[in-house]
């Protein structure tokens, strides 16, 4: 009825993307009546899952304790300001020097619009900014397709555009599409592509101000002058950069997004602070054993030299699996083999500080990403503290086989390949105007030895039955068991699932 009654206007129709299931957080109120009682919840892993268990479960009542190893919340939420310190795997240990209100995201870093993460932003009172994804000023290098300099996005677009709407206009005015098309459809398609490609009459594409300029347009007098030298169709294809245009695209990374102000670990300590900081979270805990004893669970952890035992009604495991696989247990080889079939990935980043914005001032480029074939893959230039005195740029932010390499060398070592990548896209100040760095990679990362994972056959495979329903009194949650791994909407929205579980369970047993 409603939904004829919003088909007639008399009622409003949803515009928005549909949800997941609407999430309704527990509450005091449940237990009235019921003769039931918030029950005690151990929860392992101080990560985003984890407090958002926390949290949510703590708006009925539940007697929460959160164990995290690390000594910070957040898990892979972890913003680098001036003074942190961390040791990798190896024993490289750094502690940053940027300077006051400078920061790297060396995990998260950009939220999509459609993400619950911006309804925590919300609820949690943590104000947001746009972090700039895409931009047609930043660069694209192709080191292996023989590129000396650097090309703007915006070019390398527009030749792109241009040549595929050439061919395709070509193509369709001299009848290859005949078959799959009327006459007036491709009347459409070359009036679109000599739109779309910035095509002149006779359907070519040579150039034009979508590329760019040499001196931009001004005052009467000063019309501007376009870059020259459009490359050939074939040169266009030959510089691989047609492969950068697609990732905006993407669902999770179209623009706008955005960031919170003053870095991503805004999220986990307004978290901490509405689930009730020490008095519920446990930090340099690191457990070392979970036992269902049928009628509660017993976690077993190390905290200073000593070891501690947190008994509670019930469990949220929010650990990364390849971390929890590592955890003595006796919740059966159902869940073991489940953990283990889930495989970790690295990636990598390093903060380059800078004594002047020479990105900004020189390059005329504010925010964005640079996109290169070489092994430091993006390039990503600050959405925060435009026109100030200095500022971080990540030099580099990669995964895999590339990532592992950088984490094989010091961080020293780490920073000279970076920036001799940098100086050959940017020039000498890439070097000269540098004055700190700190790298962090998340395979090398104690507790967490993986920046995001891999989930064969997806999370809802039948293998991970024993990790999406509890398995005696024990709930997991994490972004590893949602279709938005490596997201904190993942780690959110299966927080909110084991939640529901959980307190469904509550009043019911
Ligand atoms: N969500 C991660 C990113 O945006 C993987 O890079």
């Amino acid at each position: 009825m409603f939904a004829t009654m919003g088909a007639l206007g008399l009622a409003p129709t949803a515009q928005a993307a549909p949800r997941e299931t609407p999430f309704r957080a527990p509450s005091t109120s449940d237990f009235h009546l019921t003769g039931r009682a918030a029950a005690r919840v151990v929860i392992v892993g101080g990560g985003i899952a984890g407090l958002t268990a926390a949290y949510e479960l703590g708006k009925a009542g539940y007697d929460c304790t959160v164990l995290e190893a690390r000594d910070r919340a957040g898990g892979r939420n972890f913003t680098v300001r001036g003074g942190d310190t961390t040791t990798d795997l190896y024993g490289n240990r750094q502690t940053a020097r940027f300077a006051d209100g400078h920061y790297m995201n060396a995990g998260p870093a950009r939220i999509p619009q459609w993400m619950v993460t911006l309804d925590y932003c919300r609820e949690l009172g943590v104000p947001i900014e746009v972090f700039t994804n895409v931009n047609a000023d930043a660069y694209l290098y192709n080191e292996s397709a023989g590129m000396t300099r650097p090309q703007r996005h915006r070019t390398a677009k527009a030749d792109v555009y241009g040549y595929v709407s050439e061919l395709l206009a070509k193509a369709t005015d001299t009848g290859a599409l005949d078959a799959e098309l009327t006459a007036d459809d491709r009347e459409r398609l070359v009036e679109f592509l000599k739109d779309w490609g910035e095509l002149g009459d006779t359907l070519t594409y040579e150039g034009g101000e979508r590329r760019g300029y040499t001196t931009v347009p001004a005052a009467a007098g000063t019309p501007g002058v376009l870059l020259g030298d459009v490359p050939a169709a074939s040169e266009v294809f030959a510089s691989g950069v047609g492969r950068y245009f697609s990732f905006e695209f993407g669902f999770d990374q179209a623009m706008l997004m955005f960031q919170p102000v003053g870095g991503m670990d805004r999220i986990p300590a307004a978290l901490t602070r509405a689930i009730g900081g020490a008095r519920r979270i446990r930090t340099g805990a690191v457990v070392s054993k979970i036992t269902d004893t049928g009628s509660g669970v017993s976690v077993t952890y190390t905290q200073g030299g000593r070891t501690r035992v947190v008994e509670a009604d019930y469990c949220v495991a929010a650990l990364p699996p390849n971390i929890l696989a590592k955890v003595p247990h006796n919740l059966g080889s159902g869940v073991q083999s489940a953990l283990e079939a889930i495989t970790p990935s690295s990636a990598a980043k390093i903060g380059l500080e800078y004594r002047s914005r020479w990105w900004e001032l020189d390059h005329r480029i504010y925010g964005g990403i640079t996109e290169t074939d070489q092994d430091v893959t993006h390039i990503w230039h600050p959405s925060y503290g435009f026109h100030g005195e200095r500022g971080v740029l990540i030099g580099y932010y990669n995964y895999g086989a590339d990532a592992d390499s950088y984490a094989r060398l010091t961080p020293k070592g780490r920073e000279g390949r970076a920036v001799a990548a940098g100086v050959k896209i940017y020039g000498a100040k890439y070097r000269t105007e540098l004055v700190s760095s700190f790298s962090h990679h998340w395979r090398q990362t104690p507790h967490l030895e993986a920046a995001w994972h891999s989930t064969p056959g997806g999370p809802d495979d039948p293998r991970y039955r024993p990790l999406n329903e509890p398995t005696g009194r024990v709930h997991f949650a994490g972004d590893w068991l949602s279709y938005t791994d490596a997201w904190q909407h993942g780690a959110f929205t299966s927080a909110r699932r084991a939640v529901t579980a959980l307190h469904t369970r509550v009043l019911a047993e």
